[in-house]
């Protein structure tokens, strides 16, 4: 294929700017999808990504577009919006000679849109702005076109109005992209060098490997390596991407296609990695390639007992299809058999949590989230604390380390003072405050991502009333006051509800967790002590009277089907609860951490 005629790009924009639509719109334009086929939303094809309205997983797809008489193949690579799934987000980018840029008209540029800018330009990547949802009433396409000549220094006239929801621009769109993306350059006759920018796992053919390449040709059938993982396949079938598949017998360099060669686990394919031939490899990897690391952690237990084999199972199963969840068995004294998890982030964590209920049925306790301190050791080593249960003893350690990361949060210049103040609250440093327009600001913090990943984003869109997008990367690790603070009911220590906290923080934490445990653990035929402690010393206390509940006291009379009811009711009603000891507590209880104010 002519090199000449390919254009590769991605469509960045902050969440929820109408990337996915935009998307359906150029696919239906180029007739690469037919009315009939046309799904809203097609390229969002996991029913979660559909039902939560965000894409989660990157895909790609080939159109043909006709421009001055002249065949184009346009190669669009749709990138993930979340922060949890930014390296992802880079390596799609990576993949491409161009981007549009798509600005909600009545929104303005938010967090996201500039982080993703930011690596497309590190890319090099031609930007081609587009300002979307000019029909909604409140669009000022003035007002966010200056932000946007602000920010990537364009002209206005490069600007394009669009409407996903309406249709309007998407020529324009379509005839920008061949007209100011540069073909890609590479040799199709140097050893074959290709990008991994994504996978898809298929429970029939095994792992789909997406793909860009840069140099060379692939072949069906040829013999091929993984550069950083060294594993050895063969490529029984090339394609590129359409609405469904189409095999090809070469793909070369400059173009995107899929690999299916009898993968059968998704941990396998490492997205950045570099295809190239066994018999004559490339001489050097593709630049960029990181191990994915997990950033939150948390225990996952059966609400069952009993199910706990089950639960591995389908761990095992979840596994073959996201490389970037990881776990190991754990035990813990209140919950049982389990396994410590760990994840991008805690969108991540919920759609794990969701994907266990919905496709194997399970219920599942989640316990505290945390991130990943370090314990510096007497002895210089390093201990990584990967749950409260993990931190030790403290005669033992010289100090603790926590992650740090950039936040960046753009809100509007109303919003600033309650913002700071949130931030302040974290334990964030401003570093920074830049005024994009007269009223929008962005405000760049260091701040300890544990402080971000309980209910900071919430938080923060309360009190700036929607106003407010936040984006962050992980910086570095710095020393902290950490302990562990433990939760003791009627004495006994309930593992599952110790989070290792600030000690600034320690006391207020454990009065707040003992209230609302209060609240949440229903009174039993005995008094509940609740006890907050760090170390042996009790930091804070609460009470659960007594009570003697007897659903049956109102069913005078012989009638046991009734009575039976009554009592089925009261067993699904502890379907959620767990045994500590003598106490019964819900699961709500593991997470009340998370809802502490
Ligand atoms: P993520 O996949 O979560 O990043 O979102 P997205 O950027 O793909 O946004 P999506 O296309 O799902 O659109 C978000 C919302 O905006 C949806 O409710 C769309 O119906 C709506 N929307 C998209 N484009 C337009 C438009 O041009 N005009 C109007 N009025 N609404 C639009």
């Amino acid at each position: 294929m002519d090199m000449q005629k390919i254009r590769n790009f991605c469509i960045i924009a902050h969440i929820d700017h109408g990337k996915s639509t935009l998307a359906d719109r150029l696919l239906q334009f180029t007739n690469t999808v037919t009315e009939r086929e046309m799904q809203d939303q097609l390229l969002d094809n996991m029913d979660l990504e559909r039902e939560r309205g965000i894409t989660i997983k990157s895909h790609a797809i080939q159109m043909k577009y006709t421009y001055q008489e002249e065949e184009y193949t346009l190669n669009l690579i749709d990138t993930p919006g979340h922060v949890d799934f930014s390296y992802e987000v880079s390596r799609s980018i990576a993949a491409c000679e161009g981007a549009l840029l798509i600005v909600d008209a009545s929104q303005g540029v938010e967090a996201q849109t500039i982080s993703n800018l930011y690596l497309a330009m590190e890319h090099d990547l031609e930007i081609i702005p587009v300002l979307n949802k000019i029909d909604l009433p409140g669009a000022e396409p003035e007002v966010v076109a200056d932000e946007v000549i602000d920010l990537i220094g364009c002209d206005r006239e490069d600007i394009i109005l669009a409407s996903g929801k309406e249709g309007t621009g998407i020529e324009d769109i379509l005839n920008a992209v061949v007209e100011k993306i540069p073909a890609p350059k590479g040799n199709a006759d140097e050893p074959l060098q290709a990008m991994i920018f994504d996978s898809v796992y298929n429970p029939f053919r095994g792992v789909e490997v997406l793909f860009r390449v840069f140099n060379g040709t692939i072949n069906k059938g040829d013999k091929i390596k993984f550069v950083n993982t060294g594993r050895e396949y063969d490529a029984d079938e090339i394609g590129v991407l359409g609405i469904v598949q189409h095999p090809q017998n070469t793909i070369s360099a400059g173009n995107v296609g899929y690999l299916i060669s009898g993968i059968k686990v998704a941990k396998e394919v490492k997205v950045g990695d570099t295809i190239t031939h066994i018999k004559r490899p490339c001489a050097n990897a593709i630049k960029g390639f990181e191990n994915v690391k997990p950033m939150v952690f948390a225990g996952i237990y059966p609400v069952d007992t009993t199910e706990f084999e089950e639960l591995r199972a389908s761990m095992e199963k979840l596994q073959l299809n996201d490389a970037s969840l990881v776990w190991e068995p754990e035990t813990s004294a209140a919950l049982g058999f389990g396994f410590r998890c760990g994840f991008l982030g805690m969108l991540h964590m919920e759609i794990i949590q969701e994907r266990l209920e919905r496709e194997f049925g399970m219920t599942v306790i989640t316990t505290v989230p945390s991130v990943q301190f370090k314990a510096l050791m007497n002895d210089d080593t390093f201990k990584l604390i990967n749950a409260p249960s993990d931190m030790p003893d403290p005669n033992l350690f010289k100090h603790i380390e926590e992650p740090y990361v950039h936040a960046s949060i753009i809100t509007k210049s109303d919003y600033v003072g309650p913002v700071i103040q949130l931030c302040m609250e974290k334990r964030g440093q401003i570093k920074n405050q830049v005024y994009l327009t007269a009223d929008r600001v962005e405000l760049i913090f260091d701040m300890p991502l544990a402080e971000i990943v309980f209910d900071f984003f919430d938080k923060l869109k309360t009190i700036s009333r929607g106003y407010a997008s936040l984006d962050y990367d992980l910086r570095d690790n710095k020393a902290s006051k950490m302990v562990r603070l433990d939760v003791m009911l009627n004495g006994e220590v309930v593992d599952a509800l110790s989070a290792v906290v600030h000690r600034d923080k320690a006391y207020e934490w454990g009065k707040r967790l003992c209230e609302k445990l209060k609240e949440l653990v229903p009174r039993q035929m005995f008094e509940i002590a609740i006890q907050a402690a760090i170390g042996t010393k009790i930091i804070a206390r609460e009470t659960v009277k007594a009570m003697r509940k007897n659903v049956l006291a109102k069913c005078y009379g012989g009638d046991i089907s009734r009575k039976r009811k009554l009592l089925d009711k009261q067993k699904k009603g502890k379907k959620r609860m767990r045994q500590v000891g003598n106490v019964e507590v819900p699961q709500e209880a593991f997470m009340a951490v998370l809802k502490l104010d």
